[in-house]
């Protein structure tokens, strides 16, 4: 084993870079051996060096991180901040300065990945970021690596540790959203502005990232269609219920099925509770990959939090540091197939549509006609309310409360249609006298 030790400084020391200096402590013989050279800790960059930190040499801690990036001995940076500035001219001057660089910055890689590839190219270095997306499980290079000799057609799952496990908690516990919000964000699993997580910001950076890599392609976040939980309602979720589904933040990448073409989409949908995704708890992520030849893969695990986020940081640490070793780098951006992204009213899929409608007769043959007249094929119709002598013909069930008399809710599945056709559809039907609102539109996948 070489004596020389590789130096890794560290950006960032909260939950993901606290876990990251505990492990390169504890572990520090393991990873020595697994490397061919033992690794020094050469400084840590934070905001409040006072800080109390556990475990952290107190005279590595620094404030000025642009020195510490311009050092010019370090063999690899580790970023674990978070955001778009300082951190992508940190990146960028240890690019510079020699240094391959690790980080779990969704949101950067999101905004500016292409330009960060080239800027590591440029200088001979590696840049890693299997902790960017759904936290401990091992996909990024999975999806670069094994899977480089296949097709992959398309990428779904649970990528958000957070909204996972708001949903589950409201679902299972009766939890209240802001409840499950303060649990989750106390548990380390939330971004530094939860938003991120709740609008579909962070799904969204992580769905970019994916579809750049499974397709070959450039996605950033801006090319991804994005709808945040904030949108689920109670009666959502009590409405999947019946179904036999569960409401689940999904993030969808696809190829067209004519293959000239790329979506990526993050929303809330329900999920039958027969699919795989549907018992997918807390912070747990999960992931399915369809590629041609090696069909279907799932992805499970941990989706945030310290320590799992540490595992991926660690491990892409140990591929650098190898790297270095070698004088060589690992694979870098392929983009070759410069696919474009098409907008989300080409997207194909099922919808659970629920309408506050007048409850009198020829309701439901009006709200039909509108959905033949846009292509949309219906499924199944449900009708909740009081439906005093309608006559209309659908499954009646004892009205839910706080329903206004004369008023019905009517809850359509529709079979599937593109994006477009059902937003035209709840066009026209907002226009009708007797449609009073539309409560609620949400996809139906997996199935
Ligand atoms: P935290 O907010 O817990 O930690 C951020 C760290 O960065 C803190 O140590 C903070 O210093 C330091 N910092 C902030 N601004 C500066 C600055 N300008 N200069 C130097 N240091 C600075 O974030 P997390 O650890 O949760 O997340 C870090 C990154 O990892 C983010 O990109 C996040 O998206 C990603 N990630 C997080 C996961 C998680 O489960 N938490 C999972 C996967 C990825 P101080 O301690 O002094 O405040
Ligand atoms: N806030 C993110 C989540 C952290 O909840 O999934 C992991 O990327």
């Amino acid at each position: 084993m070489r004596t020389r030790p590789l130096k890794v400084a560290l950006l960032g020391c909260g939950v993901v870079g606290s876990e990251v200096t505990r492990i390169l402590t504890t572990q520090a013989d393991d990873l020595a051996a697994r490397i061919g050279a033992p690794i020094e800790l050469a400084g840590i960059a934070v905001r409040r060096p006072h800080k109390v930190r556990e475990g952290v040499p107190a005279e590595l801690l620094t404030t000025d991180a642009t020195a510490l990036v311009k050092r010019g001995d370090l063999d690899v940076v580790v970023e674990v901040i978070g955001g778009i500035e300082p951190v992508r001219t940190l990146i960028t001057t240890a690019f510079e300065h020699g240094a391959s660089v690790v980080s779990a910055n969704k949101a950067l890689l999101a905004a500016d990945g292409a330009s960060l590839h080239a800027k590591a190219a440029e200088h001979g270095v590696d840049l890693y970021y299997e902790a960017a997306v759904a936290g401990a499980i091992p996909l990024i290079r999975p999806l670069r690596e094994s899977l480089a000799g296949d097709k992959v057609n398309r990428v779904l799952g649970i990528v958000n540790g957070t909204t996972n496990f708001i949903l589950d908690k409201m679902e299972s516990t009766g939890a209240g959203y802001s409840e499950a919000l303060d649990e989750a964000t106390a548990l380390g699993y939330a971004e530094a502005d939860p938003t991120a997580d709740v609008e579909g910001f962070d799904a969204a950076a992580k769905a970019a990232i994916l579809a750049g890599i499974a397709f070959h392609t450039r996605v950033t976040i801006d090319d991804v269609h994005r709808e945040g939980l904030t949108e689920v309602t109670a009666a959502d979720i009590a409405s999947a219920k019946k179904m036999g589904c569960t409401v689940k933040m999904l993030a969808i990448c696809e190829r067209s099925a004519d293959g000239r073409s790329v979506t990526a989409r993050v929303h809330p949908a329900m999920i039958p509770l027969s699919h795989p995704l549907a018992s997918v708890r807390e912070a747990y992520n999960a992931v399915f990959v369809e590629a041609e030849a090696a069909g279907r893969l799932m992805f499970y695990g941990p989706g945030a939090g310290g320590a799992p986020t540490a595992s991926a940081v660690l491990g892409d640490l140990v591929a650098a540091c190898r790297n270095k070793l070698a004088a060589t780098t690992g694979a870098g951006e392929s983009a070759y197939t410069q696919l474009p992204v098409s907008p989300m009213g080409d997207v194909v899929t099922r919808y659970h549509i629920s309408l506050d409608v007048a409850d009198k007769p020829g309701v439901l043959a009006q709200v039909a006609m509108v959905f033949a007249e846009h292509d949309v094929s219906i499924d199944t119709v449900r009708q909740q309310g009081k439906n005093q002598g309608s006559g209309d013909e659908v499954a009646v069930e004892q009205g839910a409360g706080g329903r206004r008399a004369g008023e019905a809710s009517l809850v359509v599945v529709t079979h599937r249609a593109s994006d477009a056709a059902l937003s035209a559809t709840v066009s026209s039907l907002r226009k009708l006298d007797t449609v009073r609102g539309v409560a609620s539109i949400m996809r139906v996948e997996g199935e």
